[in-house]
């Protein structure tokens, strides 16, 4: 029977989000401490953990079938294996920092000078197209703490709180890149394997459908329907209830994140009471 083996990071911030998708789309295993391996027992995965920046090669080779990194990662190795979905989460971005005191004005800051980084290759494609020259330093890990120790004048590192660079005593003053988790597959996967990967795809959709939306109740006086149906398409149409008290109607619908409050304040306006949200687990269209 087919099995699609599936690579994600050890640990850290990419490690915790990727195993709670698979848990959201109804894939269930244990991982106890240290494992290098897990099995589902209820869809033909098996999970390998490793370190993200091994994963792209990783599925390349066949070792593992799909895997789960950083863009940041994907576009640093540049293993050939495909993008198959973006994930939404572990959302960070790649970026030029020097020490808090410097003055800095703009990229030329970096002609001629030392830059630690474990994106060597992404750094490289930027400082080229803003026509930059500078010295590329790599090193593999504690980037943050090069300036302080001599080692570089500027670093090129994952910002995502920012509290790392904080107490580092450095600033960010250029975006290389922004990044998220993505899922990448190899590219000489069965057919099996390939059905598996896509019967995966369509339940994270449904996951992340489900958290891009949220199941809309609110009451509204009849005469007020029309306008009120019109903001809230749904997914085919709301549904509208009578109320006990005639007049009045109970309308259920789906309503988008992004647009959300801009939403709400428009049912209001238009005489909607009563709105109750709640959080949706899966959606399928
Ligand atoms: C990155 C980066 C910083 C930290 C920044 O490491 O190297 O150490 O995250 O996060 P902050 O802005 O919230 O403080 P990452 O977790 O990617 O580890 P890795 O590079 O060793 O894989
Ligand atoms: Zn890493």
């Amino acid at each position: 029977m087919a099995l699609l083996k599936v690579a994600v990071q050890k640990s850290g911030r990419l490690s915790e989000d990727s195993l709670k998708l698979f848990r959201e789309c109804g894939i269930k295993f244990n991982n106890g401490a240290k494992k290098l391996k897990a099995q589902s027992h209820n869809f033909p995965i098996e999970f390998l953990f490793l370190r993200d920046d091994d994963i792209p090669g990783y599925v390349e080779d066949g070792i593992a079938d799909i895997g789960i990194v950083g863009q940041n990662v994907h576009d640093e190795y540049q293993k050939n294996v495909e993008v198959v979905k973006t994930l939404g989460f572990s959302k960070c971005r790649l970026s030029l920092a020097v020490p808090r005191e410097e003055e800095y004005t703009d990229v030329a800051y970096f002609e001629g000078k030392n830059i630690a980084t474990s994106y060597p290759n992404i750094l490289k494609n930027y400082l080229d197209s803003k026509g930059v020259s500078a010295e590329i330093h790599e090193i593999s890990g504690s980037v943050e703490i090069a300036p302080g120790i001599g080692l570089a004048e500027g670093i090129c590192d994952i910002v995502s709180s920012g509290s790392t660079l904080l107490s580092n005593g450095l600033k960010e003053v250029e975006t290389v890149m922004k990044s998220e988790a993505v899922m990448v597959a190899s590219k000489s996967l069965s057919t099996e394997q390939q059905q598996l990967l896509d019967q995966l795809i369509f339940r994270i959709n449904s996951v992340l459908e489900g958290k891009n939306n949220k199941y809309v109740l609110l009451n509204a006086p009849n005469d007020s329907l029309d306008r009120i149906i019109e903001l809230l398409p749904g997914m085919r149409s709301p549904t509208v209830l009578p109320l006990a008290d005639k007049g009045w109607s109970s309308i259920h619908s789906v309503i988008n994140e992004d647009t959300f409050w801009e939403n709400i304040e428009q049912l209001r306006e238009a005489g909607a009471e009563g709105i109750l949200v709640v959080p949706i687990e899966k959606m399928i269209r």
